[in-house]
C-alpha cells in the first residue's frame, strides 16, 4: 500500500530526514514511533504531497506519488497535527464543506456524513459549532473529516495528543474499526503505550533515520535476543531455581514469591526444553507464561543504543 525509498529531507542544512526506508503493507495499522523532532510530521507530510523531499521515492498503491500527485491524493486521507479555528460552522456544516471539496453532493453525502458522525461518536453534537467542542471532540471531528473521500489509506500525526484517557480509549477503537473496514493506518506518537495494543506493525525513528521497523513481533524479537518468561509453582522454587541454573541459555533468574522470572536465550524450542526438564524433575509446575514487553521498553532500548 505503501513503500517510501531512501527517503531525505533538508530544511536548509539541517537534514530532518536521512534517507528512511518503509514499507507498509494494505490492511495493516503501522504505528510511526518516536520522540518529538525525529522526523514523524516531515515525513507524513511528504506521504501526502504537502511537502517537497530533498530525495527518494514514495509510492501509495503503486502511484509514485511524487509524479502523479493528484491520482495519490485520492487514496490519501490526512490528518494534520493541527486543527485549524473555524467561527461560526457547526460539526455538519464543517464536514459539509470537507465534502463538497471532493463534489459528494445530495442524499450520499447526507448519509455519509450522518455516519462518520456516527462512527467518531459524534452524532449528538452534529449541531453544535466546532469552536464549542471539546479538544478530543475536535480531533475526532478532524478524523470523520480525513475520511470523507473513503481513502484508503489513512495518515494521522499524533491524532491522540492532548486528549484524555477516555478519549485516547475511544481514538483506539475508532482506528481498529476502521481497520475492519480495510484502511491501511499509518500513525504517529511520541508516546508508545498508546500505540503497542493496535498496531500490527511498528517503525522507530530517531534522529530522521529509522532505528528499527516490522512487524510488532518481529521488532520485539529483534530488539531482545533474550525472552523472559514466567513460571509459577504451587512450592519448590529453591529446586526448581537450582534446576534452572544448571541450564546453559538460562542467562538470570529472579525469584518472586513462588513465582521465577527467568531470563533465556534462544528460540521457542528454549522454552519448551524448560518445561519438559522442570515436569520431569517433578517440580510442580502451575504456570508457564512468555512475558511480552510492551513498546515502551522496546523504545527505551532502541533508543539507548542509537
Ligand atoms: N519548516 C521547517 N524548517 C526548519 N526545520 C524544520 C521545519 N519543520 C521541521 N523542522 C525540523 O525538522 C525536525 C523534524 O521535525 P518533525 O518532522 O516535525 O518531527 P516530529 O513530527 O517527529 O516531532 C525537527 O528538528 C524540526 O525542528
Ligand atoms: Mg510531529
Amino acid at each position: 500500500m505503501l513503500e517510501i525509498i531512501g527517503l531525505k529531507k533538508n530544511y536548509k542544512k539541517f537534514t530532518a530526514l536521512n534517507g528512511i526506508d518503509l514499507k507498509v503493507d494494505e490492511g495493516q495499522i503501522f504505528g510511526f514511533i518516536g520522540p518529538n523532532g525525529a522526523g514523524k510530521t516531515t515525513t507524513m507530510k511528504i506521504i501526502c504531497g504537502l511537502l517537497k523531499p530533498t530525495d527518494g521515492q514514495v509510492f501509495i498503491n503503486n502511484i509514485d506519488a511524487l509524479q502523479d500527485i493528484r491520482r495519490a491524493k485520492q487514496y490519501i486521507g490526512y490528518m494534520p497535527d493541527f486543527f485549524g479555528v473555524y467561527d461560526n460552522l457547526k460539526v455538519t456544516e464543517y464536514l459539509d464543506f470537507y465534502s463538497s471539496i471532493y463534489g459528494i453532493k445530495g442524499n450520499e453525502k447526507e448519509k455519509m456524513i450522518e455516519d462518520l458522525l456516527e462512527l467518531v461518536s459524534l452524532t449528538d453534537k452534529a449541531d453544535f459549532f466546532v469552536d464549542n467542542l471539546s479538544r478530543g471532540m475536535k480531533q475526532k471531528l478532524c478524523l470523520a473529516r480525513c475520511l470523507v473521500h473513503n481513502p484508503k489509506l489513512l495518515v494521522l500525526d499524533e491524532p491522540a495528543s492532548g486528549m484524555d484517557p477516555r478519549a485516547r480509549a475511544d481514538m483506539k477503537k475508532i482506528l481498529n474499526t476502521l481497520r475492519d473496514m480495510g484502511k491501511t493506518i499509518i500513525v504517529s506518537s511520541h508516546i508508545l503505550s498508546e500505540l503497542s495494543e493496535i498496531c500490527t506493525s511498528i517503525g522507530i525513528i530517531s534522529n530522521g533515520n529509522i532505528v528499527i521497523s516490522g512487524d510488532v513481533n518481529e521488532v520485539t524479537n529483534k530488539v531482545y535476543n533474550n525472552k523472559i518468561i514466567e513460571i509459577e509453582v504451587t512450592d519448590s522454587v529453591n529446586k526448581a531455581e537450582k534446576i534452572l541454573k544448571e541450564i546453559d541459555f538460562v542467562n538470570d533468574i529472579n525469584q518472586i514469591g513462588n513465582k521465577l522470572e527467568v531470563i533465556i536465550n534462544g528460540d521457542n524450542d528454549n522454552i519448551r526444553k524448560i518445561l519438559k526438564m522442570l515436569v520431569i524433575q517433578d517440580v510442580p509446575v502451575i504456570s508457564l507464561s512468555k512475558k511480552t514487553q510492551n513498546l515502551e521498553d522496546i523504545f527505551l532500548e532502541v533508543t539507548k543504543e542509537a
